[in-house]
């Protein structure tokens, strides 16, 4: 497989007026912006303001982004308003392989990251990026794919219910629940 960052900007889907790519390093500052803003606007009744400021410091620093793109176990999208790359990251989304793999589920993936911009919510763009993913997952032989959502996310938890996740509360993680959700193979 080759690493996410050679797709240049073909869209992997581009539906409802929002392009979605393979994230590029060019991409960088712009989705270390919409991680900020969604991070702060989804956790600050959740977590301290320090922890937030620390997660997003170093989950989202560059090296660590350069990182993740690279990985050629996952697929990094990113979504934008139009084909063009000066256009700003609004939303964005990573799955590869288990994080957790002991006892995980057979053939599971898993979602790590899903993050829109709070001016755009509600508008199809996740809906659409997990779209994307869930094609790519099933391409790599998925079955089916997990996620964690803060048990207090009720947005979160809300869209992930409507997209088909079920929870499976053994492998929740202290206040973050564990969802899964079948994989529709076309044979
Ligand atoms: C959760 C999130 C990714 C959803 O993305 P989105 O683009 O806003 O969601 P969509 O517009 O694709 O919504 C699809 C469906 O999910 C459900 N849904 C989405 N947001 C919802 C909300 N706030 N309340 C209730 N249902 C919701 C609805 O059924 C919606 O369909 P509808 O609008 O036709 O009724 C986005 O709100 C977000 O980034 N939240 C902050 C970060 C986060 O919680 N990430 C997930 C946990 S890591």
């Amino acid at each position: 497989m080759q690493p996410c960052h050679s797709a240049g900007m073909s869209p992997a889907s581009h539906e409802n007026g929002y392009w979605i790519s393979l994230a590029q390093p060019d991409d960088i500052p712009s989705l270390q912006e919409a991680a900020s803003v969604s991070w702060r606007a989804t956790y600050q009744a959740i977590f301290d303001p320090e922890f937030i400021e620390r997660f997003l410091a170093q989950a989202y620093s560059a090296a660590s982004l350069e990182r993740a793109f690279q990985d050629a176990r996952t697929h990094f999208l990113v979504a934008r308003i139009n084909a063009d790359p000066e256009a700003g990251v609004l939303a964005f989304c990573q799955v590869g392989p288990p994080s957790h793999p002991d006892g995980a589920p057979p053939a599971c993936g898993e979602l790590y990251r899903l993050y829109v911009r709070p001016a755009y919510q509600r508008r199809g763009i996740g809906r659409q990026l997990l779209g994307v993913a869930e094609d790519w997952l099933a391409g790599q032989g998925y079955l089916r794919y997990g996620c964690y959502v803060h048990a207090r996310n009720d947005r979160g938890k809300a869209f992930y219910w409507q997209m088909g996740f079920n929870r499976r509360p053994l492998r929740d993680l202290e206040d973050e629940w564990y969802l899964v959700k079948e994989l529709v193979t076309h044979t």
